[in-house]
């Protein structure tokens, strides 16, 4: 303990896309469809939208890419781990079959995107793999790759893979693909503003409104459409709704500097602990990045061991030498294993919601947005059921178990003890109070009662952020918030003394 972690503590991909510059929303603003949130989901809807005809205004609450996507692996795929095992116990194989269709077709979609709009961002084509040390895990793989491809999607069962290691065996696509997840989301955007529509940057959203309009508002300005999609992962004020039938989960990932040859593929590991890896050339410096150590967002965690662990891996079973860049962030996890596209609740007329990616958003957020667009657009599409906000738990499901934490405070820190850079909570005249020290050891005081439901907010000394762990809301140090379904900052307090 206390060692340096190697590397800088941003996503490659934010940190190798450069900026944008849209505006915020200043004024009103009418226009047909109002989407919320500015990542893969949010994007891809808005520029399908645009391509039928509709006018579109993307409201991001802070810059194009810097929300989950642009934390993300980068691999575009339909082979997410066993996930045809597990659909078709959960769902049967028709359903298990049309999400990976839903799968198959985002990655065209993507591809002819990046082609039509000319987006540079690393679009590359590699087959990617689920592998296998163990036997149970073997036996496993043999057995996913058999379903998938009885379910007609590419798969084959192969014991010889890319990788520097040898494997038991592993289910390998082909026809799969990888990005730069920041540069493709730039390149969505570019594609949206203009022509009437709008890309709206730092606009964040504080309520939507169903109705004829429907009402967006920001703290600026108003949008009216004749419908809304909210993209925001979490969405934003679900009053509960998606957070009993989703759980969050992070993830780390470490960019190591990569040996000369090139990793062809990307891959997932059924053993644990999990590793998912995919090797990038990025300005003239070849990565190998490795994410695992994955744990509901609800417990704790030492990142620091985390982000070790997988340097360790990186170095031990690929190659490579210094990490360069180590991020960490969570996505939503739908209870049922299938993401969500639809109305917001059974009874909602123009406002629609995409969320539950189940950290596969890139391809399932494509697909999502396509369910989307389709229904706004009057025109059939194939996998909308199997996406369906309003449908049936499967039988056995464990709908509203989406595990809320113990919320009992075990020990109870004192203010004197922080030094600059921590937080801690403190019961402060009666008040639960989240404190956080500055690098000069200035004291920010905040409530600690997430201003979504209720639950305590916990210090993520990682990320210097409060982190609700009921139902994925975070909040800057000074308790500004950073990622819904929260929608309103922590109440300020004044700071102790
Ligand atoms: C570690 C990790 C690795 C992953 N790797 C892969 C992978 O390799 N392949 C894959 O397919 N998937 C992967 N995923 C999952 C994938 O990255 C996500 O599912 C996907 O990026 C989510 O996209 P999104 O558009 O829903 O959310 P986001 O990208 O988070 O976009 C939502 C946007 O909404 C904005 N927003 C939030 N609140 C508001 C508000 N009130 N008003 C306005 N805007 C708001 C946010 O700022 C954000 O920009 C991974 C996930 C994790 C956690
Ligand atoms: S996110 Fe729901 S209570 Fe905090």
């Amino acid at each position: 303990m206390g060692e340096r972690l190697e590397g800088r503590q941003v996503s490659l991909w934010v940190a190798t896309a450069g900026g944008t510059g849209y505006p915020c929303l200043d004024s009103d603003l009418e226009v047909d469809v109002a989407v919320v949130g500015g990542g893969i989901a949010g994007l891809t809807a808005a520029l399908a939208l645009k391509r039928a005809g509709h006018t579109v205004a993307v409201l991001e609450a802070a810059r194009i890419g810097t929300g989950v996507t642009g934390h993300t692996t980068g691999k575009v795929t339909s082979l997410h781990r066993l996930v045809y095992t597990e659909l078709a116990d959960l769902h049967g194989p028709d359903v298990a079959g049309r999400y990976g269709q839903a799968n198959q077709a985002a990655i065209e979609h993507i591809a002819r995107v990046v082609a039509e709009e000319g987006i540079d961002c690393n679009f590359r084509r590699v087959s990617n793999y689920t592998y296998a040390e163990s036997d149970d895990a073997l036996t496993r793989v043999r057995d996913e790759a058999a379903l998938a491809a009885r379910l007609g999607l590419p798969s084959v069962f192969t014991s010889d893979t890319p990788l520097p290691f040898a494997v038991r065996g592993a289910v390998r696509f082909d026809g799969q693909a990888q990005l730069h997840a920041v540069k493709y989301l730039q390149g969505l955007a570019r594609a949206v503003d203009g022509g009437g529509s709008h890309v709206l940057e730092d606009s964040r959203v504080t309520s939507v409104r169903d109705g004829v309009p429907a009402v967006v508002e920001t703290g600026r300005g108003t949008v009216r459409a004749r419908e809304v999609i909210i993209a925001t992962n979490v969405p934003v004020g679900d009053g509960g709704l998606f957070a009993e039938r989703c759980y969050l989960h992070r993830s780390y990932i470490v960019a190591c500097l990569a040996p000369a040859a090139p990793l062809d593929g990307t891959f997932i590991s059924v053993d644990e602990p999990m590793r998912s890896i995919l090797a990038i050339d990025v300005d003239g410096s070849r990565y190998v990045l490795t994410g695992g150590e994955g744990h509901r967002a609800a417990e704790t965690a030492d990142a620091a061991v985390r982000y070790r662990r997988l340097a360790v891996f990186s170095r031990e079973r690929l190659g490579t030498r210094e990490t360069s860049f180590r991020w960490s962030t969570q996505d939503t996890m739908p209870v049922d294993g299938l993401p969500y596209a639809g109305t917001l609740t059974p009874t909602a007329g123009h406002v629609h919601v995409i969320t539950g990616l189940r950290k596969w958003g890139l391809t399932n957020g494509t697909a999502a947005a396509l369910v989307l667009a389709d229904t706004l657009t009057g025109r059939h599409n194939p996998w909308a059921a199997v996406f369906d906000t309003n449908r049936i738990p499967a039988t056995g499901q464990a709908v509203g178990k989406s595990g809320h934490p113990d919320q009992s405070q075990p020990d109870q820190p004192t203010v004197a003890g922080l030094r600059p850079g921590e937080g801690a909570v403190v019961e402060i005249d009666g008040e639960m109070t989240a404190v956080y020290a500055g690098p000069a050891g200035e004291l920010l005081a905040a409530s600690a009662i997430c201003t979504h439901l209720g639950c305590t907010v916990a210090f993520n000394a990682d990320d210097s952020t409060w982190d609700c762990p009921c139902h994925g809301s975070r909040f800057a140090a000074d308790g500004a918030v950073i990622q819904g379904p929260a929608a309103v900052n922590l109440a300020p307090r004044p700071a102790p003394r």
